[in-house]
C-alpha cells in the first residue's frame, strides 16, 4: 500500500514538509484507540530468536531507525511500533540551532537516494531530554554532535554537555564526527583529535555508576589507512563499537539531475561502499568490536549482506522513505528464515 498509494502522493511535495506532515499524521493516528494494535500487528515481528545482545544491551530485533529521522525525540514511541528494535535520536547539540537555510533536502528519484544538508537542525539536547523522560521501554541511542558556532578546539565540551544531559535517558551513545553538513566537523575524525575526544568521553563515562556503550559514527569516505587508524582508536579508547556509515560526499554513478546539490548522499548509491567499510573493519580488527551497519539498505538482502559482512545490528533511513515500513518487517522475517535454515 505504501509504495503504490502513499509514496506517489507524498513524493509530490517538498521532502522536508512531507517529513513534518507525516510526523503530525502519525501522532494523530496513534491517538485513535486500536490504531497502535493494528500497526503492531502489521509491522512487528515478535520472535525470541530475533533477540540480539550487543555491547551488553538486549535488542528485541537487530533492525533500528538511523539517526536524523527523529532528531528531537518527538516520535520515538510511535516509530517503535513500525517494527524497529531500537531508535537512534539526534544528532543533538547543546544549544538549539536552525540548521542550514532551506531548501536543504532533496530526493534523487532515479537513484533511489537522498541528498541532505540539514546541518544538525534540532531543538537542543535539553528539550529532547524532557521528551525522553516519558519513555517506557523503547531502546534509545543518543547521537550527539557540536553546535555549528563551536570551534573544533572546543568541540569536546559540546559532546560532554550532551553526554551528561542524556546519560540517564539513553541506552547507548553515538559520537557523530562524520556529518558533511557542519563546517570542518569531519576534521575531528583525524587520529589525534578523535582519540582525545573519545578518551575524554570515556573518562567521564567510567566515573558513572554504570558506564554506557559509546559508539563512533564514521563517514564512508575514509581511506583504508584512516579506517586502520579508526580500529586503533577503538582499541585504545575501548569504546563499544562503530556505526558504519554516515552519508557520503561522493557523487559517483548518479543519474538524477539534482545530484549537483551540496550535502550528504544516502540511499542505494551508498549500499556497496558502506558494506565494504563494514567488511574491512570487521576483517582487519578480527571482529574485535561490534559494528552497526547502515547505508543503502533498501531490501532484506541488503541487510543480510551487511550482517554477513560483520555487522551485529543494522539501521535504515533512506530505505524506510523509499520502501516504507514493510521493509522493516521484511528484514526481520528474512533474518528469521536464515536462522531457521
Ligand atoms: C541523516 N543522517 C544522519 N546521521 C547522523 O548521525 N546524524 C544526523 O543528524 C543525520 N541526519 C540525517 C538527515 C537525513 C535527511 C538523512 C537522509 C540522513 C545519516 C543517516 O543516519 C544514515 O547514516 C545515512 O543516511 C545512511 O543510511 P541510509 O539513509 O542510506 O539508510
Amino acid at each position: 500500500m505504501y509504495k503504490l498509494l502513499l509514496r506517489p502522493l507524498l513524493f509530490c511535495f517538498d521532502p522536508e514538509k512531507v517529513h513534518y506532515f507525516t510526523f503530525s499524521v502519525i501522532r494523530i493516528l496513534f491517538k485513535i484507540p486500536g490504531f497502535k494494535i493494528i500497526f503492531k500487528t502489521l509491522y512487528e515481528v515478535n520472535d525470541k530468536r530475533l533477540e540480539t545482545e550487543v555491547f551488553g544491551l538486549k535488542f528485541k530485533n537487530p533492525v533500528g531507525l538511523a539517526a536524523g529521522f527523529d532528531k528531537d525525540a518527538k516520535l520515538y514511541k510511535e516509530l517503535s511500533h513500525f517494527g524497529f528494535g531500537f531508535i537512534e535520536i539526534g544528532t543533538l547539540t547543546p544549544k538549539p540551532q536552525e540548521g542550514n537555510p532551506k531548501k536543504r533536502l532533496f530526493r534523487l528519484l532515479d537513484d533511489s537516494a537522498i541528498i541532505n544538508r540539514m546541518g544538525f537542525n534540532n531543538g537542543g539536547v535539553l528539550e529532547a531530554v524532557e521528551r525522553l523522560k516519558r519513555n517506557n521501554g523503547v531502546l534509545i541511542g543518543g547521537n550527539i554532535g557540536k553546535n555549528k558556532n563551536t570551534p573544533n578546539e572546543d568541540a569536546t565540551s559540546d559532546y560532554e554537555i550532551c553526554f551528561e544531559a542524556l546519560y540517564d535517558y539513553v541506552d547507548y551513545f553515538v559520537v557523530n564526527v562524520s556529518s558533511p553538513n557542519t563546517p570542518n566537523l569531519r576534521e575531528l575524525q583525524e587520529k589525534e583529535p578523535l582519540t582525545k575526544l573519545l578518551q575524554v568521553l570515556q573518562d567521564t563515562n567510567s566515573k558513572k555508576p554504570i558506564a554506557k556503550p559509546i559508539l563512533l559514527k564514521i563517514a564512508p569516505d575514509l581511506t583504508n589507512e584512516q579506517l586502520l587508524d579508526i580500529i586503533d582508536i577503538v582499541k585504545q579508547t575501548k569504546i563499544a563499537g562503530i556505526i558504519a556509515t554516515n552519508t557520503t560526499i561522493s557523487r559517483e554513478g548518479l543519474q538524477s539531475v539534482n545530484k549537483i546539490e551540496m550535502g550528504g548522499l544516502s540511499g542505494k548509491p551508498l549500499t556497496n561502499r558502506s558494506t565494504e567499510v563494514i567488511r574491512f573493519l570487521s576483517e582487519k580488527s578480527n571482529k574485535a568490536f561490534p559494528i552497526i551497519g547502515v547505508g543503502g539498505i533498501h531490501t532484506a538482502e541488503d541487510a543480510i549482506e551487511k550482517l554477513e559482512a560483520g555487522a551485529s545490528l543494522v539501521q535504515l533511513y533512506t530505505g524506510f522513505i523509499y520502501e516504507g515500513p514493510a521493509l522493516v518487517k521484511a528484514i526481520n522475517k528474512r533474518i528469521l528464515e536464515k536462522k531457521l535454515r
